[in-house]
């Protein structure tokens, strides 16, 4: 598996809308009636293919990126991060320190099930983003929210140091999750 992939900023060209609206990171909807087995996925799929794009461009003011990354076979793996100005009180943010929101990260069904090492090249790959973006702060408050059930993306946080500040449950099944990034 090759992880020095090529990341860049997504383009509101017709290439990079199309590869977007086409990206498959969870298992396809099922037949008409039945549930989808991980809907916390196809909704983080579904904002990839329907809004991302544009909502990143509307969030130009909060810096919002939105990095894709190809291979062989078209999109590999996608990142956003964003500013933040406040996070749950729960989250200790001293003052003047910049707080990034990961507003997503998503990976293709053919790097899925092969131990993590690409979702964590992805995640690393945001981090240094997110460096780069915030070339003034030594230490920056990285945060997201992570659906309860969602075990594949949790296990991703934990590996690559994140803490849960805000567990989600049934009522809201957003987690809080957040990491220190030093320089
Ligand atoms: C979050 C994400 C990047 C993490 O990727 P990862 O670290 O490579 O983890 P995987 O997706 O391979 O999932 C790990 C485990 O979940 C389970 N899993 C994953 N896909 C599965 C599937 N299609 N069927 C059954 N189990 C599955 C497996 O137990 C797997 O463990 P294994 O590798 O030992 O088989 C990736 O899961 C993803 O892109 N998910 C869809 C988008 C999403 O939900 N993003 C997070 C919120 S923004």
């Amino acid at each position: 598996m090759n992880t020095l992939l090529d990341w860049r900023p997504a383009a509101d060209t017709q290439g990079d809308r199309l590869a977007l609206q086409n990206f498959e990171c969870t298992t396809p909807k099922p037949s008409y009636g039945e549930p989808h087995p991980r809907p916390w996925e196809w909704d983080v799929q579904a904002d990839i293919r329907q809004r991302l794009l544009k909502d990143t461009a509307r969030h130009a003011q909060r810096d919002q990126r939105l990095l894709i990354a190809d291979d062989d076979d078209g999109l590999a793996a996608v990142v956003a991060h964003a500013q933040m100005k406040e996070c749950p009180s729960e989250i200790n943010v001293p003052p003047g320190v910049p707080i990034r929101l990961l507003v997503v990260i998503a990976v293709a069904n053919r790097h899925r099930r092969n131990g993590g090492a690409f979702a964590d090249h992805a995640l690393v790959e945001c981090l240094y983003d997110i460096l780069d973006r915030e070339q003034g702060s030594d230490h920056i408050v990285v945060v997201t929210k992570i659906d309860f059930r969602n075990l594949p993306s949790m296990a991703l946080a934990q590996r690559n140091g994140l803490e849960l500040e805000v567990p989600g449950d049934e009522n809201d099944p957003l987690g809080w999750w957040y990491l220190n990034l030093y320089r």
